[in-house]
């Protein structure tokens, strides 16, 4: 086989999601392992929506609905938008692909942070474009070095609002100073992933933003449903944005890109207010005893606004990652992301997240493991 692979894509490292638990337990011939490593959440889904997922199966003969027209206006509804303003995706990790296809070409630049969600520097690497990364600063988006790395040839600027792996969120004062200074050319986008977990008075206002872009920068706020909503693996995201743009998205989008039980699952989560509600508040306590448990060990975290918590072990982290391993809990090291003693740790179930301290203990305090 004679195969020439284009230059950019050959220097695109591959996406390593965390391992999973079937993984887990193969490898180390055990049971009952828990994962806390991947932003999910821990909660099935409830029954009305397993409901709606399998009533929708007797129909999967035919496509899906190519406008997502139903979940749109679900969607449109909840932040008092119109539907045309709404591009629903396979997971929010294809809106984000949508908006470089759709606007990224070769010698193109977007800024995007570091440490940050890392898919968002791989699609603009798939079109030939040219990422400028910013480094955190004291654990936050830095608006004026992203101001500053601005250009002619910038397209977009992604900020994850909360920050993975940080947690951190922006003061919506700053945002929206950010927001009025951005170049007109410029599409801003806010990652809204862990948005649902963030306090109410830290979140902007996504359907004025979107529309009063007289003489401002275009902004897409993007959500999804595998956080919060808890259906990670049926894989529905969306974005919020100006309707032009969204026609320009829906262009290079594939027209069956949300297949039916993705779309019945995510109108019926929409629907249950009461359950969203209660785990937005498991996962505050979740964060608060983590965050306490880690303090008693004398480990250093940080405030989350998300539905994990980004904690300096003071110790090597990728050694306490396996010693977790074989116990059973998948837990995500940090070093890869350029913080060697640091983990990140999902909010688990109130037994997983007891399970998780009791095991942390016991790992930080078995012989040949501990020190530096
Ligand atoms: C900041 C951020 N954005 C987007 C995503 C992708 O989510 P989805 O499952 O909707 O593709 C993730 C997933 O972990 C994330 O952490």
């Amino acid at each position: 086989m004679k195969l020439t692979i284009p230059e950019n894509i050959q220097k695109i490292k591959p996406y390593t999601p965390g391992k999973t638990q079937e993984e887990l337990e193969r490898e180390y011939g055990i049971c009952n392992s828990i994962k806390i490593a991947s932003n999910e959440n821990p909660a099935s889904p409830s029954p009305a929506i397993v409901r709606a997922i399998t009533d929708a199966l007797a129909g999967i003969n035919r496509y899906s609905d190519a406008a997502c027209h139903d979940l749109s206006v679900a969607i449109a509804a909840k932040y008092g938008v119109e539907k045309e303003e709404i591009v629903v995706g396979n997971g929010s990790n294809e809106i984000i692909d949508f908006l470089v296809k759709a606007f990224v070409e070769k010698g193109d630049e977007v800024i995007t942070s570091h440490p940050s969600f890392l898919m968002y520097q791989k699609f603009v690497q798939v079109r030939g474009g040219i990422n400028h990364i910013i480094p955190l600063q004291e654990r936050g988006h830095d608006l004026n070095a992203i101001m500053d790395r601005i250009n002619e040839r910038t397209r977009l600027i992604f900020i994850d609002n909360p920050n993975n792996p940080m947690g951190s969120a922006i003061a919506p004062r700053d945002l929206y100073i950010f927001l009025s200074s951005v170049a007109e050319h410029v599409i801003v986008v806010i990652d809204e992933a862990y948005a649902d977990f963030m306090e109410e008075e830290l979140r902007p206002d996504a359907a004025s933003l979107i529309r009063n872009t007289e003489r401002r920068c275009p902004v897409v706020f993007m959500r999804t449903f595998s956080k919060a909503y808890g259906l990670a693996g049926l894989r529905v995201g969306y974005g919020i944005m100006n309707r032009d743009l969204a026609a320009c998205l829906h262009k290079v989008r594939q027209p069956f890109n949300v297949n039916t039980l993705a779309q019945a699952g995510a109108i019926a989560a929409l629907k249950e207010e009461e359950r969203y509600q209660q785990i937005v508040q498991k996962n505050r306590q979740g964060i608060s005893y983590l965050r306490d448990a880690f303090a008693a060990l004398g480990c250093i975290s940080y405030p989350s606004q998300g539905n994990f918590v980004f904690v300096d072990v003071k110790r090597d982290a990728d050694r306490l990652y396996e010693a977790l391993l074989h116990k059973g809990i998948i837990i995500r090291s940090m070093r890869a992301y350029g913080f060697p003693t640091s983990i990140r740790v999902t909010v688990g179930t109130e037994l997983e997240n007891i399970r998780f301290v009791e095991m942390f203990e016991k790992c930080l305090g078995e012989s040949g493991y501990g020190s530096h």
